[in-house]
Order: C-alpha cells, then sequence, then structure tokens
C-alpha cells in the first residue's frame, strides 16, 4: 500500500508526477487551509502532509491533527509559520527543505538590489507608456550598485550565496548575525555583532534573517534613520522583520533613495501605498520561483516523507 498524503498547494509537474507515482495522495487545484487539510486529513488517514511556508501549522491544528498523521514536510527553507514546540510536545516530526533554494533565492536578491539601485521599475513604466521624448543627462539617474558596500543582515546559506553574488560586482560585504563565522564562510566580510553598528556604514542593506518574534520589525523608523541617505534597502526573507509604515516613510522622505521587496507583512494582500512608490520594485514572494528551484523543493520534501514513512532518519529534521 502507498504512503498516504496529503498535499496544500499545488506543486509543478515533475513533483506531481512523483507524487501520483509514489503516495496515495490528496492533492490541491489551489491551496488548501487548516480546515480542509484537518478534513482530508481524517477522511483519507493521511500519514503525511506536504506544505508550503504559507500554511499555518499552529497549535490548534496541530493539536487537531488525526494520530496517523507522522511527518509534515514544508518545502520552505523557513518555518515561521510552524508552531515548533507544539509539533515536539504531539511527536509531530517536522521538516523544512534548506539549500535547495540558496541560489535562486541570492538571484532574486540581487534582482532586486539591482532594481532599486537602477530604477528599473520606472524606466519599464516609462517604456509600457511609449517613452516620448528623450530625457536630460540629469534625469532619472539611478545610483551605481557595483563598488558600492552592501550590508547582509543574517549570514546563513543565503546570505553567503548573496555576498559571493556581491564580491563580482566588487562590492565591500559588511554582514550582521548572531556568531561570527570561521574566515572560509565569512570570505573576508566585517562582522558585526549589532546589526544597528552596522547601518551607518551601508549603502546597500539585503536582510536575510529568519522570520518570527526575534526579528519583528527589526527595521523600524529608528533603525532605517541610522541607514545613510541615500541608502537602497532590500528584503527576500519574511515581511515581519520591516515596519512598513516606516518604511514608507523613509522612502517617501528621501531618505532611501528606493526599495526592492519580494516579501510583505502580509500576503497577498499586501500594503498597496508601496506599489504607488515609484522607486520600490517589488515581486511577489517569488524568490524561489524557478522551475528548478520549485521541483527541487518539492522533491527535497517528498524525499523526507519517503524516508520518515520507512522508517529512516529525515534529512532535514528542525530538531533531532
Ligand atoms: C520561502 O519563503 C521559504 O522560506 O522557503
Amino acid at each position: 500500500m502507498k504512503p498516504r498524503l496529503i498535499v496544500t498547494r499545488r506543486v509543478p509537474a515533475a513533483v506531481l508526477q512523483r507524487i501520483q507515482t509514489d503516495f496515495d495522495a490528496v492533492v490541491t487545484e489551489t491551496e488548501m487551509g487548516q480546515e480542509e487539510t484537518l478534513s482530508f486529513a481524517r477522511s483519507h488517514r493521511a500519514d503525511a502532509l506536504f506544505l508550503s511556508g504559507r500554511f499555518k501549522l499552529d497549535a490548534a491544528t496541530i493539536a487537531a491533527l488525526p494520530d496517523h498523521v507522522r511527518i509534515a514536510a514544508t518545502c520552505a527553507v523557513g518555518f515561521d509559520n510552524i508552531d515548533v514546540a507544539a509539533a515536539k510536545a504531539r511527536g509531530l516530526i517536522v521538516t523544512n527543505a534548506p539549500e535547495v533554494l540558496t541560489d535562486c533565492t541570492a538571484d532574486l536578491a540581487f534582482t532586486l538590489i539591482l532594481n532599486a539601485c537602477r530604477r528599473a521599475a520606472e524606466y519599464n513604466a516609462i517604456m509600457q507608456q511609449g517613452w516620448r521624448r528623450q530625457f536630460g543627462l540629469d534625469e532619472y539617474l539611478g545610483v551605481r550598485a557595483s563598488g558600492k558596500t552592501l550590508g547582509i543582515v543574517g549570514m546563513g546559506r543565503i546570505g553567503r550565496a548573496v555576498a559571493k553574488r556581491a564580491r563580482g560586482f566588487d562590492m565591500t560585504v559588511l554582514y550582521a548575525d548572531v556568531a561570527e563565522l570561521p574566515p572560509d564562510l565569512s570570505q573576508g566580510a566585517k562582522f558585526f555583532a549589532d546589526f544597528r553598528d552596522m547601518l551607518p556604514h551601508c549603502d546597500i542593506l539585503t536582510l536575510h534573517a529568519p522570520g518570527g518574534p526575534a526579528c519583528d520589525r527589526m527595521m523600524n523608523a529608528e533603525t532605517f534613520a541610522l541607514l545613510p541617505k541615500g541608502a537602497v534597502f532590500v528584503n527576500a526573507a519574511r515581511g515581519g522583520l520591516v515596519d512598513e509604515d516606516a518604511l514608507i516613510d523613509a522612502v517617501r522622505s528621501g531618505h532611501l533613495f528606493g526599495a526592492g521587496l519580494d516579501v510583505f507583512r502580509k500576503e497577498p494582500d499586501f500594503d498597496e501605498r508601496l506599489k504607488d512608490l515609484p522607486n520600490v520594485f517589488l515581486t511577489p514572494h517569488m524568490a524561489s520561483g524557478t522551475i528548478e528551484t520549485r521541483t527541487a523543493m518539492g522533491m527535497r520534501a517528498l524525499d523526507n516523507i519517503a524516508r520518515v514513512l520507512a522508517g529512516q532518519q529525515a534529512i532535514d529534521p528542525l530538531w533531532v
């Protein structure tokens, strides 16, 4: 008998094919919420749940899970959507999918950096409207990205992949994290134990810290003010890291030259004041959104599920 699985979000074709071959699965056409997932978990006698970062696996949902559900695998790297303490207490195995999305997330962070520095959203809007007039040499100027000082908050796998790209752009790389990295990982980047001490030195700031209460609104009116005037701000990590009122004020006042954002406090119904700021480049939480990476993320979640249901150790358990 094939293991029974509930898949709570649409997945790429190759992942779906494996699900249909290897599992007895309930697959959603769109996205399943908590109630629907619980109901399918019961009626289908599920052994496992396949989740994405959008599924809130909170204490109440975990408490309501039938006993036969042994593993919940998220295909995301972030797990701020999961109540880890409640899962542990229930004996539910939870896995994430690190590594497979590192490069594409770093690529998108760099897309945001370059687009915000070079006013790509404004240029694209000008072209969409038909260009019509030649600009003076002093009009619509961006800021240079190459050679600038880049501050990275959170020098984990993704932060380090961004640093690697930055070195190709001759940037000076600074980073802030809970602990200093060994030289083979920091590759010459300068460490700050308190990210606030780093901010005044950053031409460009990019966030790669985890979501959750510890870092909630770490970028707020006070910390945006610590950036030099004309800095560029990028977030491809979690929307919760940012006080969006303070961000909007910092852009409107001209304190920030521009921003690039892939994540928002509320998704998908984000604060639409952001889209009215011409020098803010926006993407809809798509940092991992390539065919290759979304496929690899799905496969990684399935690998974790298959191993656990075969009585083996998961590849990416959130705890051991
Ligand atoms: C995406 O946001 C992830 O955490 O993988």
